[in-house]
């Protein structure tokens, strides 16, 4: 009966999501920037991949653009937390832009892992999603070594120098499950292949969705905070459907969640991806609370403490400033 429905209603929030020490490092980097140097600061890419973090950074005086020719000579750039191939860098440097470089340290390690097994002559075959920007800044360490593998279907079509010389390296942001599945195959056409030193994707992914899957079985819908153009957040969709959820909704914003995905529903999961701020989740869980689902229970499968500290270039600005 009614009453029952109402008292059974209850979200459950998942934890660890939201912010991750790559993200969380980018966003500070502009918003130091703007403070330390004055508006404008350029930016090429979004920083994040959301869009409330790249709107309110604009409010503050970042411009955002594509690439680094679109930067006025002797200008700041920052470069976002996905990384850039070296070709990016040479451009800024003969454009005499003064840039600081906010890829992620996590990306950074996928990126010296090309090189090095670039130099020791091996073909690198990058998992990853195909035009992402975090896979052409890696791709661009190696460019004639690497090959992008986009899931197992790609596996048949590939050709190495040396079957023998063959290691598997990967984007950040990919499902774990998925990503196995790629290796298995990868590994059946070339038995010798070798695996990276540590995991290329990050502790913030797979905790995302470790998180996930466990609302999941007991959620009749899940709602992921995200941008679509997230690679991390997109993937916590896929997760929670694979994982039980009776539906899965990305919203960029609480006022994109719909009133018929409620029909019939008692426990709603709610998660964010890693470049997203939790004043969106507030958002969320108090449209959810209007509709009669007040009770929060907070489900924890990780405790996050990882922190970076600031790119190099800023670090040496502030302190000289103090
Ligand atoms: Fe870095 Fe992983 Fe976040 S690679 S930017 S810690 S999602």
């Amino acid at each position: 009966d009614r009453m029952t429905t109402e008292t059974s209603r209850r979200v459950l929030l998942a934890a660890p999501r939201g912010y991750c020490a790559g993200v969380d490092r980018a966003v500070i980097t502009v918003e130091k920037a703007l403070e330390q140097y004055g508006a404008p600061v350029y930016v090429r890419k979004q920083i994040v991949h959301n869009k409330y973090v790249v709107q309110t950074l604009e409010k503050k005086g970042a411009i955002f653009v594509d690439e680094t020719a679109e930067v006025p000579e002797n200008a700041i750039v920052i470069f976002s937390a996905h990384g850039v191939a070296p070709v990016v860098h040479e451009e800024a440097d003969r454009r005499k832009l003064a840039s600081i470089d906010a890829t992620c340290p996590l990306v950074t390690k996928v990126h010296k892992e090309a090189v090095r097994f670039a130099k020791d002559d091996y073909d690198i075959l990058l998992i990853g999603h195909e035009g992402h920007e975090e896979v052409i800044g890696t791709m661009g360490e190696a460019p004639e070594r690497t090959h992008l593998v986009d899931g197992p279907k790609d596996v048949a079509d590939l050709v190495v120098r040396d079957e023998s010389k063959v290691v598997w390296l990967s984007q950040t942001t990919l499902s774990v499950d998925e990503t196995m599945e790629t290796v298995d195959a990868l590994k059946e056409r070339f038995p010798q292949l070798l695996s990276p030193p540590s995991d290329d994707i990050c502790y913030a992914t797979q905790n995302r969705q470790v998180a996930v899957k466990q609302i999941s079985a007991e959620s009749d819908l899940v709602i992921v905070v995200g941008s679509r153009n997230s690679s991390n957040a997109i993937r916590l969709v896929e997760v929670a459907l694979q994982s039980g959820a009776g539906a899965s909704y990305l919203v960029d914003f609480a006022d994109e969640c719909e009133d018929a995905w409620l029909e019939g529903v008692a426990t709603v999961g709610v998660t964010s991806g890693a470049s997203v701020p939790e004043i969106l989740v507030d958002q969320v869980l108090e449209w959810l609370a209007v509709r009669g689902y007040a009770d929060v229970q907070v489900v924890t499968s990780a405790e996050e403490s990882i922190q970076f500290s600031l790119p190099k270039e800023l670090r040496r600005d502030l302190r000289a400033e103090a």
